[in-house]
């Protein structure tokens, strides 16, 4: 793991970066995004920060305290549901309309299915496997004229990098009940996200992606994620991927 002093003297290091850094938060309203925003604002010199929310009312004391830490910011919250592609689209649009680049794009919104699936959206889509994978993946992917316009873009998927297991090759957006289960639905969405981030990477490669796991080590999966690169199943998750987003508008 990462010293704790290696990590303060890397966020020390975000206010020699220029003043009016543009980040976008989506997943921000508690744990590690919340954490991670307040750090960044604390550090950033005048930095201009989207936050994505479910509901912008529950969390007026939260961005106050970010006005308060950082006078010099701006602060929007666009409020969007992320578990519909639909909303993943409008917020990157907000996002294109008004900004010229973005620097960090900070991902790490969703919930695990404890109790398998928890049906489907309107969009006909796992709510879990949305805010975690396609909405996700879908932001990332509209805000990348941005991301190659910043001098140093970042995106941060924050999930399970490292866990790459068991894909279903047969099933992408796991629409078949069997196929869903919390720790089938964990490993697929996780390699998923991995092929996904490297498929980006490969188009990209002024933009840094990083997919990772917050808690225990990472196990070597280069192995399992090299026979997959072998058999171009990145390119079956990737298409996949696209047939989703062109169905919905
Ligand atoms: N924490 C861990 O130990 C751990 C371990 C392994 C992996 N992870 C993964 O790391 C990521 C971040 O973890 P975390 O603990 O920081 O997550 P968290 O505190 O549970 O935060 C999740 C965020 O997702 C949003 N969200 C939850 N359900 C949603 C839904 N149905 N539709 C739209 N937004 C929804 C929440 O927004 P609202 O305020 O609107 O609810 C919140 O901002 C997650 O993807 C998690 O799966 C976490």
């Amino acid at each position: 793991m990462v010293s704790l002093k290696i990590v303060e003297e890397s966020n020390s290091r975000l206010a020699k970066a220029g003043e009016g850094l543009v980040a976008v938060f989506l997943g921000a309203t508690s744990g590690i995004g919340k954490a991670t925003l307040r750090e960044f604002v604390l550090h950033a010199n005048k930095p201009r920060v989207y936050i994505v929310a479910r509901n912008a009312s529950t969390i007026t004391a939260q961005v106050d305290d970010l006005r308060q830490a950082n006078p010099g910011g701006q602060f929007e919250v666009i409020e969007k549901n992320v578990s519909l592609i639909a909303d993943a689209n409008a917020v990157a649009a907000t996002i294109l309309a008004r900004e010229s680049k973005v620097d960090l794009l900070f991902l790490s919104v969703g919930f695990f299915s404890l109790d398998g699936r928890q049906g489907y959206t309107i969009e006909g889509l796992e709510a879990s496997m949305t805010t975690r994978y396609y909405s996700r993946i879908r932001i990332t992917q509209l805000l990348l004229p941005l991301l190659n316009a910043a001098p140093q873009a970042r995106v941060v998927s924050v999930l399970a990098g490292g866990r790459e297991a068991r894909i279903n090759e047969n099933d992408f957006a796991l629409s078949e009940p069997r196929s869903f289960g919390v720790t089938a639905g964990n490993n697929h969405v996780t390699t998923m996200m991995t092929l996904s981030l490297e498929h980006l990477a490969f188009e990209n490669p002024r933009v840094s992606f990083v997919h990772t796991f917050p808690g225990g080590e990472s196990a070597d999966n280069e192995k399992f994620l090299r026979e997959l690169r072998e058999r171009k199943v990145g390119d079956a998750v990737w298409s996949h991927t696209q047939e989703v987003f062109a169905r919905i508008k």
